[in-house]
């Protein structure tokens, strides 16, 4: 087991980073402070960690701060003593990346470039280097097979191009320098405090409020669905227990289409909402729309290693997961209006005409 002082969290305030530094302090015997670094782009929300700010005192350090800015990590790298770092921040919307990939590049590869050479800097202190990243890496499945650890890289977006690109700078300052990293790459997640321009969240608060629920192409693309808290506590076992170099991959088994993960949504919000105005199963907001270019039509993940190395196994099925979800959207409407308002709306207009 990895004893980690000074945990550096890079994209804390995002969905995925918010979650793990509240299971970190919540779920695990942490003991060091946890410094999040987070540039609070549309993504970021410090209202997502509010309660435990306020409970965590100065165990909890947050800096608005950008990792492009390399001048910016050596200071907080130094004026805190990080010892460890998990490492979050990324622009993290394929329809984004499609609309503009600038952004991509520079957080999701630069910002990370940034991140391994200040920590290659310190290498006498850093324990560990773990780098959060996605299975889209590996590119579009047929309809059968599995990604595994050995799956060649094979992107097809500018997201997943990127996030491709920061796996492999941050594998290369393991191989040249021998900086200490571990690697996950993880299938779609979902849960508490998504931004709702992703699946889950967007059909959630649309089903909800009687709104459009807008199916690329035909519907039938596969994700391979993960409850967040799943992910984060797979996170903190490959943490505490990888071997330095080693890359796990995460999923669910728990293979959907969209449009089963649409029906299966609206059916809850029929269960747990109030009724629509015109008595209509929610169902019916169900609308196909232009499908996205480049649409990857399946992952699906064979987690068999890091069931079998490291004893990993998740506790949400769709059912218990979904249905947790649906309930925190409709009990958490502050939050809700809170990311609703500003950038966020105004870049969906401008971009997404089919919405
Ligand atoms: P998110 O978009 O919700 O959050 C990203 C966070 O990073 C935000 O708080 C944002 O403010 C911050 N950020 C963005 N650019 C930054 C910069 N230049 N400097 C500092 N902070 C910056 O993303 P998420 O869904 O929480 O994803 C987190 C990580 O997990 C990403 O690296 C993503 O590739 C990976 N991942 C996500 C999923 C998923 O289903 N969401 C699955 C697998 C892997
Ligand atoms: P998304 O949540 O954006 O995650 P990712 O692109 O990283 O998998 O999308 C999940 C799937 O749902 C993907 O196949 C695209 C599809 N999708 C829709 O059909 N409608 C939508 O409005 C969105 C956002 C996604």
């Amino acid at each position: 087991m990895r004893v980690f002082e000074n945990l550096l969290v890079t994209g804390g305030s995002g969905f995925i980073g918010s979650n793990f530094i509240r299971y970190v302090f919540e779920k695990t015997d942490f003991a060091g402070r946890i410094i999040n670094l987070d540039a609070l782009t549309y993504a970021g929300n410090p209202a997502s960690l509010e309660r435990v700010a306020a409970k965590m005192g100065d165990r909890y350090v947050f800096v608005h701060g950008d990792i492009r800015d390399s001048a910016c990590i050596a200071r907080v790298f130094d004026e805190y003593a990080v010892d460890s770092v998990c490492h979050f921040a990324a622009e993290s919307h394929v329809d984004r990346s499609i609309v503009a990939p600038d952004d991509f590049i520079q957080t999701n590869f630069v910002g990370t470039f940034n991140l391994v050479q200040a920590a290659k800097m310190r290498m006498d202190r850093i324990t560990l280097f773990h780098h959060v990243s996605t299975d889209e890496v590996y590119g579009s499945l047929g309809d059968t097979g599995y990604f595994t650890e050995e799956t060649p890289y094979d992107p097809h977006s500018p997201y997943s191009a990127s996030k491709a690109s920061s796996d492999h700078i941050v594998r290369a300052y393991h191989d040249t320098y021998g900086l200490p990293i571990t690697i996950s790459n993880c299938s779609n997640n979902y849960g508490p405090y998504q931004f709702p321009e992703k699946l889950v969240p967007l059909v959630i608060l649309n089903a909800t409020e009687g709104k459009p629920l807008p199916v690329y192409g035909e519907g039938l693309n596969v994700r391979d669905w993960l409850h967040v808290e799943d992910h984060c506590s797979a996170i903190w076992k490959i943490m505490q227990e990888a071997a330095f170099g080693q890359t796990y991959v995460v999923g669910g088994r728990c293979e959907l289409t969209n449009i089963d993960v649409v029906k299966r949504l609206c059916a809850i919000v029929d269960r747990l909402a109030p009724p629509l105005p015109s008595g209509a199963p929610r169902e019916t907001l169900i609308t196909y729309v232009k499908d996205r270019l480049g649409h990857d039509h399946r992952y699906a993940i064979d987690c068999t290693r890091l069931e079998r190395e490291l004893g990993w196994k998740q506790t949400e099925t769709a059912e218990s997961g979904f249905e947790k979800t649906v309930r925190w959207y409709l009990e958490n409407t502050g939050w809700v209006e809170g990311v609703r308002t500003g950038a966020y709306r105004q870049w969906i207009e401008k971009n997404y005409e089919h919405r």
